[in-house]
């Protein structure tokens, strides 16, 4: 029995080499991920770090870093990581949790995990032929919802074709009135049951990472000074022209947060867009107090922002938050297994959810509140990537690696062993 089973192990190991091997020739040639390692069924990946990983392989270094930057010296980036690690679970024991409700409700709609995949736009077309169609699959499976982009590719009425469910679609003004009036009357025709505008992108953010690598991912459309002239009637008014819930999104303040509910907005979405835009911002779990407080129940409120483990997503459901969107990490899925990878993302997410409420003695959303958290100081040097310290430590052995073999030619056989 025990031979048996090491021998499926050994077997599993050598498939896995081989795996990694081929996996490898593929990513050098990829632009940005080859359709060789597209096709090939996705590894079951048994943590949310080989994901991370996979991505890193199948996407070039300019997409990896178009996905994982952010916007000048990436402060905002890093704060939206460094705030979630400043907080520690507090945990209760002798608590019965052999049944935990991981389900929570959305303008309605009941999530099975509280979670969302927000908003992306050009970039999924990029790395996947069916882009936002497959992220939309990918959620509506995992029963939760998808945010479509106005930069979505396939469009917004086949992206909505692809499911059975109705989805959220996210609005980026690039006209006049009767532009705006025209896509809102698209998207109500297509199904979506809400709007969602997003108010944190009236200048486009310096991204330097793409500026240094001429990357440019284009949305393809309109004209984006429109975003600029964006007030608090406007948004009013495109509520009332699609005649669906309204939800504003990059909301980072009180004062705004008030405004948001005065202007008839159901949702107040509390986000920096990944710490792509305004630098030296605060990172959302820092902010979610203050807007959940500001807003009073008479919205719900949303969050998004260096969220990537389970144990964030409790966090921020502690502060306040309804649900929880994942952006970046719905990107590197996408990278690492396409629909399949999505999917699989998002029960390890679960999986890490549940994981972590059992631990804590918690059985319900709804018996999570601030008395969970205490501030604590973040143990590690907060990025992109922080989350993932097994990703790091593989990430900079293959640097360590990359750098002794460069340096001596004749000496790739024992570069692998360092
Ligand atoms: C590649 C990329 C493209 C994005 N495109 C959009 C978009 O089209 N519309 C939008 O409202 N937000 C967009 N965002 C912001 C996300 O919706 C979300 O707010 C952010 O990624 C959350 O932070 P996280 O990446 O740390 O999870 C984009 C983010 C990334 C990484």
């Amino acid at each position: 029995m025990a031979r048996t089973a090491r021998l499926t192990e050994n077997r599993r190991r050598a498939a896995g080499k081989k795996m990694t091997a081929r996996n490898r020739s593929r990513a050098k040639s990829a632009t940005p991920v080859t359709d060789a390692a597209r096709a090939a069924a996705p590894p079951e990946f048994a943590t949310l770090q080989e994901i991370v990983l996979a991505a890193r392989r199948n996407l070039s270094p300019e997409l990896w870093d178009h996905l994982s930057g952010g916007s000048d010296s990436e402060t905002t980036l890093i704060r939206n990581r460094q705030a979630l690690d400043a907080l520690a679970l507090r945990q209760r024991v002798l608590v019965d949790v052999s049944a935990i409700d991981t389900t929570t409700t959305l303008l309605g709609q009941t999530l099975s995990i509280p979670v969302f995949l927000a908003p992306v736009g050009a970039f999924l077309g990029l790395v996947h032929p069916d882009g936002a169609k497959t992220v939309a699959r990918a959620a509506v499976a995992r029963g939760t919802t998808a945010f479509v982009s106005t930069a979505a590719k396939p469009g917004i009425e086949e992206t909505a074709a692809a499911v059975s469910e109705p989805l959220i679609f996210q609005l980026y003004v690039r006209g006049d009135r009767a532009w705006v009036g025209d896509i809102l009357d698209r998207a109500r025709g297509a199904g979506y049951r809400a709007l969602c505008v997003t108010v944190d992108r009236n200048f486009y953010g310096r991204r330097d990472r793409d500026l240094v690598s001429r990357v440019a991912v284009r949305e393809g459309f309109g004209d984006p000074r429109y975003q600029a002239m964006l007030d608090w009637e406007e948004v009013a008014w495109m509520k009332e022209r699609m005649g669906v819930p309204l939800i504003l999104k990059g909301i980072a303040t009180a004062e705004d947060a008030r405004l948001a509910v005065e202007h008839g907005a159901e949702v107040v979405y509390v986000s920096n867009h990944g710490g792509r835009q305004l630098d030296h911002g605060q990172g959302s779990a820092e902010v979610l107090s203050e807007v959940v407080d500001a807003v009073a129940g008479r919205a719900e409120v949303l969050a998004d922002g260096g969220v990537q483990r389970g144990t964030d997503i409790v966090k921020m459901l502690a502060l306040g938050a309804r649900a929880v969107g994942l952006g970046k990490l719905l990107g590197w899925a996408l990278a690492a297994g396409g629909e399949a990878g999505l999917v699989r993302m998002l029960e390890l997410m679960e999986t890490e959810i549940r994981t972590a409420l059992g631990l804590m003695g918690v059985t319900s959303l709804r018996e999570l509140g601030p008395s969970w958290l205490r501030s604590a100081p973040p143990l590690a040097a907060a990025g992109a990537t922080s989350a993932f310290s097994y990703f790091e430590e593989r990430r900079r052995a293959e640097e360590v690696r990359r750098v002794v073999t460069r340096r001596r030619p004749g000496a790739r056989l024992r570069a692998r062993l360092v």
